[in-house]
């Protein structure tokens, strides 16, 4: 399992390796709206294991190049998980 800490809410959530980050949704306070990349409500701040994570698909490519200003910044509807932790901010 990997684990995602959500550092501005205190608390650890594991998802399977592998998995898209939009498991997230229900056990936080992340909006996902769309969930295709188009809208940013899922956008994050990724503090640490970048390396964790697959390299951003088409549709968050197109949605960070809209809503995201910072390298760091991701779209968790898009973002698969590798294994490993990640530190994240919304
Ligand atoms: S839920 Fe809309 S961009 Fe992720």
């Amino acid at each position: 399992m990997a684990q995602v800490e959500i550092k501005n809410e205190g608390k650890t959530i594991e998802v399977p390796d592998g998995s898209c980050l939009v498991e997230l949704e229900g056990k936080c306070g992340i909006v996902f709206a769309c969930k295709a990349g188009a809208c940013g409500s899922c956008k994050v701040k990724v503090l640490e294991g970048m390396e964790n994570l697959e390299s951003p698909n088409e549709q968050e490519k197109s949605g960070l190049a809209t809503f995201g200003s910072d390298p760091k910044e991701r779209l968790l509807c898009e973002t698969k998980i590798k294994s490993g932790k990640i530190v994240i901010e919304y």
